[in-house]
């Protein structure tokens, strides 16, 4: 047998489909827009195949939130490809889920637990209490007056025993407390003047909900989860509320940091910051809610006048310019840098919604106060956020090359 012949074939065997991958990946890779980066070059290393889930498997599941519409169609051959976690966006919170004291609707949420399932996808519960979209009837008595502490908990109870209950074993992790920190810049007000705290009297409710939860479900893991998390004083109120439920002994694994981020927001520094306070207690971490909007912060309107007069022309949009694209690239490069040095600590990362097509800061302006801070009141000019790895045409944006070459 002539084995130089046989190389040769062997060769051209290799060589060949290698070279159609890599024009494939390119032509796959290349985006619509002018690139600003340097990732244009690694697109090439990108592989086809390959999702998210697979760049990090070495290191933590990567989910993202997803709707009833994200169940069928592209959205859900791309969940599929890429992730292998998942966050009901809105069907498991107590208002949609437990909307009067006898109703269940179920339907949804065991939708999304059934895709899950069926396609070996982890599932993160979001969330058990929390102050908004919750179910007003429980802060009513029985007879229209105030409720009692007493009442309002044993609901808490019933509701967290009947939620977490039915998927015990699919659920993986649970937010169980959300957003329960006060935003002020008053140091001495740790909690947010919730119904919750203010019928409870005081932050009772926290740790009642982390053991009920953990009775309901004792192999799930329980997150405490809250935004601006990386922000000094709000770093410090969370501190302060961690340890506290570290020192009763309440059951919790770990601090959800929802990252609905800025361009600027969180400095490397203040993210550390934040992972080395929370870890320091022995807690593990999560970015559930992971988004980074192009916009930025309005000036705030003279006091008297409105930011945007109705008689002025709309503000243009210049929408997803090359400088914020590459602001964008180097904010996402920063964080999952940063996200792998801090591996051992960190359980998951997921993101708020699946592509620029819809994210939920379209519907605040962008976000353009800065993501879950920025109210319902908050003028609205300029309409979208384009706050994800994948653009509208669900196709993969320079900055997911920008995480996954590493
Ligand atoms: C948001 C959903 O994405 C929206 O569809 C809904 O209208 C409002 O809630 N912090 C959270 C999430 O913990 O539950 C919020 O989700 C975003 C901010």
């Amino acid at each position: 047998m002539n084995f130089s012949t046989v190389n040769k074939k062997t060769d051209r065997g290799i060589l060949l489909p290698a070279i159609a991958f890599i024009i494939l990946s390119f032509v796959q890779c290349t985006p619509k827009h002018k690139v600003v980066s340097s990732f244009k070059a690694s697109t090439i290393a990108g592989h086809p195949d390959k999702g998210l889930k697979d760049y990090y498997k070495n290191y933590f599941p990567i989910g993202v939130a997803v709707s009833m519409a994200s169940l069928h169609g592209p959205d859900s051959a791309l969940i599929v490809k890429e992730f292998n976690s998942i966050t009901p966006e809105n069907d498991m919170k107590m208002g949609p889920i437990h909307p009067s004291e006898n109703i269940y609707n179920w339907e949804n949420a065991d939708k999304i637990v059934d895709f899950a399932v069926s396609h070996h996808i982890k599932i993160r519960g979001h969330n058990l209490c929390w102050h908004n979209q919750e179910a007003a009837w429980m802060f009513k008595g029985p007879n229209g007056g105030a409720v009692t502490k007493e009442l309002l908990l044993q609901r808490l109870k019933d509701h967290i025993f009947a939620v977490a209950g039915r998927y015990r074993g699919k659920i993986y992790a649970w937010d169980v407390v959300n957003e329960a920190v006060d935003d002020s810049d008053d140091t001495t007000q740790i909690y947010r003047k919730s119904n919750w705290y203010n019928i409870c009297n005081g932050p009772d409710f926290i740790a009642a909900a982390f053991r009920y939860a953990h009775e309901a479900d004792p192999q799930a893991k329980l997150y405490y989860n809250d935004y601006n998390s990386e922000h000094p004083v709000k770093r410090e109120k969370i501190y302060k509320l961690l340890k506290k439920l570290i020192e009763e002994h309440v059951p919790i694994d770990g601090v959800g940091m929802q990252a609905h981020w800025k361009l600027n927001d969180p400095s490397p520094d203040e993210l550390r910051k934040a992972l080395d306070e929370v870890t320091s207690l022995g807690l593990k971490v999560q970015f559930t809610e992971l988004d980074i909007t192009i916009r930025v912060p309005q000036p705030t309107p003279a006091p008297g006048t409105t930011p945007q007069a109705a008689t002025m022309p709309p503000a243009t949009d210049a929408g997803y310019t090359p400088e914020l694209e590459a602001r964008q690239i180097a904010q996402y490069k920063m964080a999952f840098d940063i996200f792998r040095q801090y591996k051992k600590f960190i359980t998951g990362v997921t993101f708020w919604n699946v592509s620029d097509r819809y994210s939920w800061l379209d519907g605040r302006g962008g976000g353009l106060m800065g993501g879950a801070a920025a109210g319902l009141n908050t003028p609205r000019v300029i309409k979208k956020a384009y706050p994800l790895l994948f653009d509208e045409n669900r196709q993969r944006k320079n900055a997911y090359w920008s995480v996954v070459n590493f």
